[in-house]
């Protein structure tokens, strides 16, 4: 029936697990390894960006006051000091939102690997911009190193899941698209540990911490040239058919690509036959309406599902919550995050994108409406402050089960070559927009609610758990084209549900053009 051999019982679960690992290794060659190695170099700089900031708010904060006095000869106004450190945060989410909405120009102009080549100029202007500032005595220099790394981290969270989804086999896809966001969460957990106070979280150290940013970034600078750019954009986009070919063989370590090169000629024969799809098309045209739709969703799951309120601001809903150690608390938060995106990354060519997304979405749900009611209760029975701690960890747990990793590489797949570029814009451009309302708005809406801020976030997220059943396709082992397809068959029959019977995914690990599977 389509299934993986016995997904019922556990003696098959392992034979499933042999058949992927085997598959793994088989599919897997040291160049696409080492492709999609180097390229997830720039999301572990997007990881390591999003949490540096957290644990050396305070020691910074000193630092501005020092330079204020350096400069005006008195300390600095403590709401000036709230205004430039909220600056500092925020400006990171705004950095992301205009780059990328420049994400579709920029990878169509210079291609894939030398966008994300260039893109490592901004990181290493920020990291020395952030790194430099105490000694130059300059809060300024220090806001515009986070714009700036805010920037690269826009062009990152687009150009990493596109080139992956690009050179990733199609029973692949899934598993490795998943590996961008295991580096993200890689990337917090290491800012979190080496924040810490005794490690780079001191007064002296900061800027190190900081300046650290660039060490991945010289590493993929050092390994991109190694890698093959995308085939499917050198024979789909440029029809340099020679290039993709040679590419083709290097990623698969196969001479013979002809079946791949095929199931590309037919996506470029209907893609030659349509005009060029700007962003405003996406949402005129109807073939491409409801997956755009369903993109910027998806985004808006993941981020008003609130995790990043725990992330920017775990030290202070810890300490509400009657945690003795609030520090050592977000560190294990970060160590459960990394957990389950490896539990995704396993169950995500299994299981399905549609239903890890709602399982995390629903496991969020249920862990923000115990949340709420443990602190609510907080005053009254003590202990209540572990089950908000655990329920903190599950809230967590569920994120990277589905809402976290899937989103970013989903919309890759929604879309074929023509419109990914602007399709990956405007879904980025959502994801960063609501990032930063989350980052800017959280606390004064924590306020005014108190313990009840989390119930908001349970509702968002029943609600996007609806629609998803109502209206996320599974995409999982299927080719970019079958997915378009399946889109384009309803838009024409004008119908609006998404037909999930066509969800049978591939037993056998192909690459990119597989026509077993229907
Ligand atoms: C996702 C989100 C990011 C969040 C992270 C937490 O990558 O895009 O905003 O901080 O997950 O793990």
């Amino acid at each position: 029936d389509g299934k993986p051999e016995g997904s019922e019982s556990s003696g098959a679960w392992a034979v499933y697990s042999w058949t992927t690992l085997e598959g793994l290794f088989l599919a897997v060659t040291g160049t696409l390894a080492l492709s999609v190695f180097t390229a997830v170099l720039g999301s572990l700089t997007f990881g390591y960006n999003i949490g540096v900031i957290n644990a050396p708010q305070k020691i910074i904060e000193e630092d501005y006051n020092a330079t204020w006095i350096h400069r005006y000869g008195e300390p600095i106004p403590s709401g000036t000091l709230t205004s430039l450190w909220s600056l500092s945060v925020a400006i990171f989410s705004i950095g992301g939102m205009l780059s990328s909405f420049c994400v579709g120009f920029i990878s169509e102009w210079l291609g894939r690997r030398k966008a994300m080549l260039a893109n490592n100029l901004f990181a290493f202007a920020a990291g020395s911009l952030m790194g430099m500032s105490k000694v130059c005595r300059s809060f300024e220099m220090m806001i515009l190193g986070r714009f700036i790394i805010g920037a690269y981290c826009g062009l990152a969270s687009g150009l990493t899941p596109m080139y992956v989804g690009e050179i990733a086999p199609t029973s692949l896809r899934g598993a490795l698209g998943t590996l961008h966001q295991l580096a993200i969460v890689t990337g917090i957990l290491i800012a979190q540990i080496l924040g810490l106070e005794m490690l780079l979280g001191s007064e002296d150290l900061w800027p190190v911490l900081l300046g650290l940013t660039v060490v991945p970034t010289v590493l993929q600078m050092g390994l991109l040239p190694f890698c093959p750019e995308s085939p499917r954009f050198l024979y789909i986009v440029r029809s340099q058919e020679h290039h993709a070919k040679s590419g083709l063989r290097r990623l698969t370590g196969r001479q013979e690509v002809g079946d791949m090169l095929a199931e590309m000629k037919e996506e470029k024969r209907r893609m030659d036959m349509e005009r060029k799809v700007s962003i405003l098309e996406l949402f005129r045209s109807p073939l491409y309406r409801q997956p755009i739709v369903v993109s910027i969703l998806l985004q808006l799951s993941q981020q008003l599902s609130g995790v990043n309120a725990i992330f920017y601001y775990s030290t202070s809903i810890f300490m509400k919550a009657g945690v003795q150690s609030p520090v050592y608390a977000t560190i294990g938060a970060g160590v459960v995050n990394c957990a389950f995106t490896v539990v995704s990354l396993f169950l995500v060519e299994r299981m399905g994108r549609r239903t890890l997304h709602m399982l995390g979405l629903a496991g969020m749900c249920i862990s923000a409406i115990i949340m709420t009611i443990a602190l609510a209760l907080l005053d009254s029975i003590p202990w209540m402050s572990y089950i908000s701690m655990l329920a903190i960890f599950g809230f967590v747990a569920f994120f990277e089960v589905g809402p976290g990793p899937i989103p970013w590489f989903f919309v890759a797949e929604l879309f074929s070559q023509g419109p990914r570029p602007a399709a990956m814009a405007v879904a980025g451009f959502s994801n960063w927009t609501a990032n930063f309302i989350i980052g800017m708005g959280f606390q004064y809406v924590a306020d005014l609610c108190g313990p009840y801020v989390f119930l908001i976030f349970a509702v968002l997220l029943l609600f996007f758990l609806i629609f998803t059943f109502f209206r996320v396709p599974e995409t999982r082992g299927k080719t970019f084209d079958q997915i378009a397809a399946n889109f384009n068959q309803h838009s024409a029959a004008g119908m609006m549900d998404m037909d999930m019977e066509l969800d049978k995914p591939s037993t056998e690990l192909d690459y990119l053009g597989d026509e077993s599977i229907n």
